[in-house]
Formats: C-alpha cells, sequence, structure tokens
C-alpha cells in the first residue's frame, strides 16, 4: 500500500511556478531518493508534504496520506500528523531547535504532544533516544542548542525525527553537517528502523553513493519539474533523461577514489 501519493503537485510563489505537475508515490518500507540541481524544488516538495510553506505559496494537485488527502486535516490535527505520521530531518538542522528551551525540554515537549506518559518515562525515553544516535543523553538533555556542535545538534534533530516511529520520514540533506563515521551510522539508524517499523523515507541527497547504497526508487528533478523516476537499477544502469545521464557521470567510480588517493600529497 502507498504511504504517500502525489498527484500533479505544483507549487507557486507570486507570479512564479516553482514545482510543476510533481507526481510520485512511496510503498511502506521503501527508500525514494528525489535527487537534482540545487534550486529544482526538493525541499520545497518535501515543505508541501507537511504544510510547512507559509501563505506567500500557493499549490494545485493532491496530497495523500495512507489514502487520506492532507488538505482535508484542520491545523490542529495536522500538527498531529507530523511527528506521529510524518517528521522530518531538515537540511536546516538547527531550525529544529529554538535557543530558548534546552533539548530535553524539546524532546519533552514533543513526547507530551502526542504520548500519555509519566513525567520520568518522557525523560528515559528521550535520553534512550539521544544516545542511540551516539549522544551523552544525560548532559544533552540538559544542553541548550548553542551549547552543543553542528554535528551534535543534526544528530539530536535525527533522534527527534525518528523518536516516535513514524509511517513516513523525510530526510533532507540529513547527513551534511556530519563525519563520515556519524553519517553512515545515522543512516543505518534510518535503515534500521525502516526495517523495523516499515516506515516508508523520502530522501533528499546529492550524494549519488548514498543513493546507490540504499535507495529502492529514484525520482530526478530539474527547474521544478521531475525528468525521470524509476527503481533504482534502472535510473543507474540505463538512465534515459540527459540530464540524469550528466549527473550520474558526476559519480567517482571507485578507481577515481583510488586515483584521487594516490594523488593526495601528505604533508607532515
Ligand atoms: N521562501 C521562498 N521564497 C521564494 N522562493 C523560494 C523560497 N524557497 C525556495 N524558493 C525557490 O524555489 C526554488 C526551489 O527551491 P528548493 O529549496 O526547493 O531547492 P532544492 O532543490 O531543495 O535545492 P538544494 O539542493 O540547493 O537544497 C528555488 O528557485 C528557490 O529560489
Ligand atoms: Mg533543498
Amino acid at each position: 500500500m502507498s504511504v504517500l501519493l502525489i498527484k500533479d503537485l505544483s507549487i507557486h510563489h507570486k507570479s512564479e511556478t516553482l514545482v510543476q505537475s510533481v507526481s510520485f508515490e512511496i510503498e511502506e518500507g521503501e527508500w525514494y531518493a528525489l535527487i537534482g540541481q540545487s534550486g529544482s524544488g526538493k525541499s520545497l516538495t518535501a515543505f508541501a508534504i507537511g504544510q510547512l510553506l507559509s501563505k506567500q505559496f500557493s499549490f494545485s494537485g493532491s496530497i495523500s496520506l495512507n489514502s487520506q488527502s492532507l488538505f482535508d486535516f484542520s491545523k490542529k490535527e495536522r500538527r498531529k500528523i507530523r511527528g506521529r505520521d510524518i517528521s522530518y530531518i531538515f537540511q536546516d538542522y538547527t531550525s529544529s531547535f529554538t535557543p530558548f528551551y534546552t533539548i530535553g525540554k524539546h524532546f519533552d515537549e514533543y513526547i507530551k504532544t502526542h504520548l500519555s506518559l509519566s513525567k520520568p518515562k518522557r525523560i528515559a525515553m528521550a535520553i534512550s533516544a539521544m544516545e542511540a544516535v551516539n549522544l551523552e543523553g544525560e548532559r544533552v538533555y540538559k544542553s541548550y542548542s548553542f551549547q552543543m556542535s553542528g554535528g551534535q545538534l543534526q544528530r539530536a534533530a535525527i533522534a527527534l525525527a525518528m523518536l516516535l516511529k513514524p509511517k513516513l520520514l523525510i530526510a533532507d540533506e540529513p547527513t551534511t553537517a556530519l563525519d563520515s563515521v556519524t553519517s553512515k551510522h545515522i543512516l543505518e539508524l534510518i535503515q534500521k528502523m525502516r526495517e523495523e517499523t516499515k516506515c516508508a523515507v523520502l530522501f533528499i541527497t546529492h550524494d549519488l553513493r548514498l543513493v546507490r547504497k540504499y535507495a529502492d526508487y529514484i525520482s530526478v528533478m530539474k527547474e521544478g519539474v521531475i525528468v525521470e523516476s524509476n527503481t533504482k537499477k534502472e535510473i543507474m544502469d540505463a538512465p534515459k533523461h540527459p540530464y540524469t545521464v550528466q549527473l550520474l557521470s558526476a559519480i567517482p567510480t571507485i578507481s577515481d577514489q583510488a586515483l584521487a588517493l594516490e594523488n593526495v600529497e601528505v604533508v607532515h
């Protein structure tokens, strides 16, 4: 069954059409990659799903979650859906936390909105989610965002997004701020959650090596339009649109990487 169904979505801002007639579908447990040039409308599409775009934007088309149109819900219902059914790991992870509350308070408010648990249980749940992303739970719980590094904050944002095991996880460049070891750990966590809970993943990235490793299905965007959609195998082995061909030719092969390493000068 499809978890997310987007049909003919167009997004306009003033007289400009920024996203045009985008359609795709994500099945339960599927890892769906949305790739393409910077400014092609990937994040706007992701924001539109959770209806996170301001009033300056207008839409046409439809977005359904588990066969229910998201446009039919009230503002209050939509807030409930975000977190419980759809959760985000944003490209700009700093927007997940205000500097006025501790990280723990953010987790606590999030849990309180969706579950009725006692305070000690909420704290234990938050700390264990933080530890799953290799953060020092007790310390981070009491910290403010400005007391943490960018990578730590991103991990906290990821823990928050995965906390309630959503049906759809939207990850927009989730590992940009992370070193390669932490990044691998986070991706493995998303992979594990997908296997355990069958959640659907919408993954937006410029890192085509990650797409090659994790994605089941790929859509390629250019200038607000999806130019090609297919299984990973079809796109990787036999891309049809010239832009996809151009994009894929930029992925370094193993021999290119070995060559690059050979050419690295080691300074002692
Ligand atoms: N708040 C906004 N107001 C006006 N235009 C916007 C706004 N946000 C994005 N845009 C425009 O919409 C287009 C698509 O932006 P979007 O952020 O979706 O790109 P993207 O594909 O996510 O790019 P990137 O890979 O760089 O993150 C761009 O031309 C951008 O300038
Ligand atoms: Mg973006």
